[in-house]
């Protein structure tokens, strides 16, 4: 079908309260697994691109890619941009035909945070599509943006009903201790702090971060008001992985080839994060 915004499929599954799994694609291949696989489970999905991966491959590229995909797929997908950094960028995305924008301004001042939000805001729902927003900052490295572990910092719920306020965002990415990458001891996540801000914000909430979140506490996240959820490096790690075992035979030599072992690592991961997410047999086809 063709793409959809992100506007209906996170309303449902804030209502079903489950989340919808959004994921970081960097090539033709990803993009057919993650469909192929959500189509499969009969999930809603998201298509998400940072604007590393759009520097890397064309933002016409990436949407005429996914939007190919999307025409033969039998479930609702959205196309987004992930942690866009410039009014600019979110622009040259809506006119490719994404339909659904981030815009980072969370390493901005605050007041700033919100006009950038508030423009992008006011541009993208001009032609019906939706904007995530991000307060407070994800720590970690997300495919060239880099947050210290000592610059990251958690959203404040006060501030978030604010900023929601004045930016008029649909749904709001909240900092509340995932990172980007991989974590190096248990990620502890501030449950507490997701509640209050769920009490106060009549939006939707997203979680960044979340490879490498254990299943538990990814799903408590989502009982507790979570209704997106964003995975990029357990991906783009099960790709390289399997192409790496498939090279170990030198006779291979065709890309066609050893993509099929790296798809097939990205499958098994995709998988697990949308029965996860509790999305599968959500799509309403
Ligand atoms: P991970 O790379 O930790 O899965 O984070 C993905 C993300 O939040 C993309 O915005």
């Amino acid at each position: 079908m063709p793409l959809v915004t992100s506007k209906l499929m996170l309303e449902d599954a804030r209502r079903g309260k489950y989340g919808v799994a959004a994921f970081n694609i960097e090539n033709m291949e990803m993009v057919q697994t993650v469909l192929a696989t959500a189509a499969e489970l009969q999930a809603p999905v998201m298509i998400q691109t940072t604007p590393g991966t759009i520097k890397y491959a064309g933002v016409e590229m990436l949407a005429a890619m996914v939007r190919t995909a999307a025409k033969s797929c039998p479930v609702p997908v959205a196309l987004h941009l992930d942690h866009g950094e410039s009014f600019d960028l979110a622009v040259q995305t809506l006119r490719a035909g994404y339909t659904s924008i981030m815009i980072d301004g969370s390493k901005l001042p605050f007041a700033e945070n919100i006009a950038v939000s508030r423009r992008v805001v006011e541009m993208s729902h001009a032609v019906g599509i939706p904007v995530e927003a991000e307060l407070g900052k994800v720590g970690g490295k997300e495919d060239g943006l880099e947050v210290s572990d000592k610059s990251a910092s958690f959203t404040d719920p006060a501030e978030a009903k604010e900023f929601v306020f004045k930016t008029g965002i649909d749904s709001l990415a909240v900092a509340i201790g995932t990172a980007h990458g991989f974590y190096k001891g248990e990620p502890k996540l501030d449950f507490e702090r997701l509640a209050e801000i769920r009490k106060i914000v009549d939006i939707i909430l997203v979680l960044h971060g979340a490879s490498g979140v254990p299943d538990d506490m990814v799903r408590k996240a989502i009982t507790l008001g979570v209704s997106k959820v964003n995975f990029a490096t357990e991906l783009r790690a099960a790709l390289t992985r399997g192409v790496r075992e498939a090279l170990v035979d030198q006779s291979i030599i065709d890309p066609k080839k050893f993509m099929v072992s790296g798809k097939k690592a990205v499958q098994e991961i995709v998988k697990q994060k949308i029965i996860l997410c509790g999305s599968a047999n959500k799509a309403i086809a």
